[in-house]
């Protein structure tokens, strides 16, 4: 039998106990393409590729692969089939090398290998896709984007003909996510297709060439890239017209009411907390703090809520030193002051800029 496409999903159904992940979904990938799937937090797209790397059996649902039928009762199955998922966390081993990560758990570690040769099939590999790692290189050495590549590189190294990353750029610089676009587009160019998760639009438009939304589990349109502008891509993922953020008139800045003074906080393990930040947050301000996943986003609002301990510097909420204040006791200073942190919208387009 032939199809045009490399794999079909039909009207995959996924309960978990209260809810339903995933609602009879269709998704199509042709091959050698990009396909984005695009939905808000909890539409289900996680669920639904866990489902496809052979994570989640489906309750209901058919999986063709080049036209075969598959049902895979482990990841394993998945990864023999051709699909490799990147996931947001990755499982590497940090005193490995690169090399021996790549080779754990894969079907060529039951053999006696020959790291050399393993080393220089990896550098070959990773070199053909523009993908450049050091294979004798420990993981621990490396930068996140360089992880990143590693798990790339070890998907391909597995023969993996559909390749899935989730929410790839959430740790990565612009200027690394633009390098990471190149690359899946190069790979594209060689024959292998990529599910890119995303719920950010401006990736939409940029790399994809046919995105699928989700929303609420159901799987709502799928659309080429050339026929799509943000505006119908966040209605489509919204279910209703989105109206932009109006120009807001200047706000009235009153005292200040939180302000880090060289504020350094403890991290988890060896990984570093915060060191010497300052900032102020006046009353009627809306402050932003932008920044990569890992780089200290949540330590910082751990420590303003005095869940992680402040070492060296000063907090002070209103006009009172609260350093090393226990969360309840902070929580008791809100009669002096409101303050409401909130995580950013990822997937607003101008966020990004
Ligand atoms: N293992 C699980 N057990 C129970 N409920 C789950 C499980 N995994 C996901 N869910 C639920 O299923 C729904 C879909 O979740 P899923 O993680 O697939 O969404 P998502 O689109 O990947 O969201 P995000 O953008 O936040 O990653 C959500 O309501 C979620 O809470
Ligand atoms: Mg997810």
């Amino acid at each position: 039998m032939t199809t045009d496409f490399l794999v079909e999903m039909k009207q995959i159904t996924k309960k978990f106990p209260g809810v339903l992940a995933n609602d009879r979904v269709d998704l199509q990938v042709k091959k050698g393409e990009i396909l984005a799937l695009l939905g808000e937090n909890g539409s289900g797209k996680s669920t639904l590729m866990s489902v496809l790397s052979g994570l989640y059996r489906p309750d209901s649902g058919e999986i063709f692969i080049s036209g075969q039928k598959y049902s895979f009762k482990s990841p394993r199955e998945s990864i023999d089939a051709g699909i490799g998922m990147v996931h947001q966390h990755f499982k590497q081993v940090e005193t490995f090398s690169v090399a021996e990560n790549m080779i754990l758990g894969s079907h060529k570690s039951k053999f006696l290998v020959n790291a050399k040769s393993v080393e220089n099939e990896i550098r070959d590999l990773s070199r053909g896709y523009g993908l450049e790692v050091d294979p004798s290189a420990k993981l621990w050495q490396l930068s996140v984007a360089e992880r990143q590549r590693v798990e790339i590189v070890k998907m391909l190294y597995r023969g993996s003909k559909l390749l899935i990353l989730d929410e790839p750029t959430a740790v990565l610089t612009p200027q690394e996510a633009k390098e990471l676009f190149q690359v899946i587009r190069k790979m594209t160019e060689m024959g292998e297709s990529i599910i890119l998760i995303t719920h950010k639009l401006n990736e939409v438009m940029e790399v994809a060439d046919r995105v699928t939304i989700l929303r609420g589990g159901k799987s709502i349109a799928t659309r080429e890239r050339s026929q799509v502008d943000e505006r119908e891509l966040a209605r489509l993922m919204m279910g209703q017209d989105i109206t932009m953020p109006q120009k807001r008139n200047p706000a009235k800045l009153g005292n200040d009411v939180l302000i880090l003074d060289q504020v350094s906080a403890a991290g988890d393990g060896e990984r570093a907390g915060l060191s010497n930040i300052s900032l102020t947050v006046k009353e009627g301000e809306i402050l932003g703090i932008a920044g990569i996943a890992g780089n200290g986003r949540r330590d910082l609002a751990e420590t303003i809520v005095g869940l992680r301990a402040v070492t060296k510097g000063r907090l002070i909420i209103g006009d009172k030193e609260v350093s090393n204040f226990t969360p309840l006791q902070i929580i008791d200073e809100k009669s002096v002051i409101f303050l409401k942190i909130v995580w950013g919208p990822d997937w607003c387009p101008t966020w990004e800029q």
